[in-house]
């Protein structure tokens, strides 16, 4: 019999769409599903990308070039000189959005089997990318009660091994909406600029961050700029999650020019697509302050909704739109099936995410889920009462 790999025979399934079989057959039965299990915004694309878009009238859909689109490249310049940082389009290579550029790092920085070190609980998808550039991950635990903020770092000094070739961080975090302050990251910067390592830095979430707090980008630590590879995405900063759109930046000549090599190797990204990204900078401003001012309602919402179950703990986000939430049940992928297989609350239910596939280390993640506070309020107060009932009836069931 022919064979597959067995690199690829080892990928994990995404835990976050693992369940959507029986979100299916729920909703054939007629049931409602309420959505906090994928990070998919329900805000509406800016008008100007979608006009734009619209008006398109090239004859021809050709190529672009490999290395972005000049117009799109110089549009990512001017979003990050707002943000008081200075970056030329010679730093950056255009991508399928933060996944590709993900890639792009992990293929560029890692010779086979080295190690990288991330924080658990992280984005499942590190697993497959690091497998498919047969990289071995490694992580520093963080924990609910330390509202997942990053371990001290003697931690991660102790985490590093001859192996290590980067750090790859997510700021703020996705699982767990942990924003982290300028002092923990400028000790990080050092360490990593001491010993030589490169810190990947996944800034997919970087424009949500609430409670007037701000981000600090690991861009600004000018001492720091051949060890830092961004990795960024219009997918959540404009919710243009389908449109693909990314790039993988950094000051390190060599790893865009090894970022462009790639980039030649699959041609272009969309050029109908970066033409009408290029005027994404232009969105007028109230455009982030509201949907900043609706996400943290949201998660307030979420909050308040999750204080009147009992039994159930969580950390509290300071940015991004997830949160890690410890439930009263053994087995927490058993209770997401529940949720979906054997109950409603009045024709509804809600799906989540099993938090397990967000850790490596066995054991941890059993009985917490992931939250997405992508949908409304009114919807997400729905959401919490249908968890509430729901854990009601399971830990009866399971008596
Ligand atoms: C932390 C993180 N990084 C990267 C991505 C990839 O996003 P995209 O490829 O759409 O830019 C996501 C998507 O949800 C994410 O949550």
């Amino acid at each position: 019999v022919i064979n597959i790999s067995q690199r690829a025979k080892n990928f994990p399934f995404s835990p976050i769409r693992k369940l959507m079989p029986l979100a299916e057959q729920a909703k054939k039965k007629g049931i409602k599903i309420y959505h906090l299990n994928i990070g998919q915004p329900d805000i509406q694309s800016p008008k100007i990308f979608l006009d734009k878009l619209k008006n398109y009238n090239e004859k021809v859909v050709a190529y672009d070039r490999s290395e972005g689109r000049e117009e799109f490249l110089e549009s990512f310049c001017r979003y990050y000189r707002k943000n008081k940082i200075s970056l030329k389009t010679q730093n950056m290579i255009a991508t399928y959005g933060g996944s590709e550029a993900l890639f792009m790092a992990f293929c560029i920085l890692f010779d086979k089997d080295d190690e990288c070190l991330t924080i658990e609980p992280f984005y499942t998808n590190y697993l497959t990318i690091a497998q498919s550039c047969d990289v071995k991950l490694k992580t520093v635990t963080t924990a609910l009660e330390n509202n997942f903020q990053l371990p001290p770092i003697k931690e991660i000094k102790k985490a590093v091994g001859p192996k290590t070739k980067a750090v790859l961080i997510c700021n703020p975090n996705n699982p767990t909406g942990a924003l982290y302050p300028e002092k923990v990251l400028k000790e990080l910067i050092d360490f990593c600029c001491q010993k030589n390592i490169f810190i990947i830095s996944d800034d997919a979430y970087r424009d949500f961050v609430y409670d007037g707090k701000k981000i600090i980008s690991l861009l600004s630590f000018k001492k720091a700029k051949d060890i830092v590879v961004v990795c960024d995405t219009l997918s959540k900063r404009y919710s243009l999650c389908g449109a693909r759109l990314g790039a993988i930046i950094s000051r390190n000549e060599k790893v865009i020019k090894s970022a462009l090599k790639i980039a030649q190797s699959r041609t272009s990204i969309s050029s109908i697509l970066q033409s009408a990204a290029s005027c994404l900078d232009q969105v007028p401003k109230n455009y982030f302050s509201k949907i900043l001012k609706e996400y943290q309602s949201r998660r307030n919402t979420l909050i308040a909704g999750l204080k009147k179950i009992p039994g159930v703990k969580f950390g509290h986000p300071q940015g991004a739109f997830y949160l890690i939430a410890e439930l009263p049940v053994k087995n927490s992928e058993d209770f997401c099936r529940f949720l979906l297989n054997d109950f409603n609350y009045k024709g509804e239910t809600v799906m989540l995410s099993p938090a397990k596939g967000f850790y490596l280390t066995p054991g941890l993640g059993k009985n917490q889920v992931r939250i997405a506070y992508v949908l409304n309020c009114n919807d997400i107060k729905k959401s919490c009462l249908i968890l509430k009932k729901a854990l009601q009836k399971y830990t009866i069931n399971s008596k």
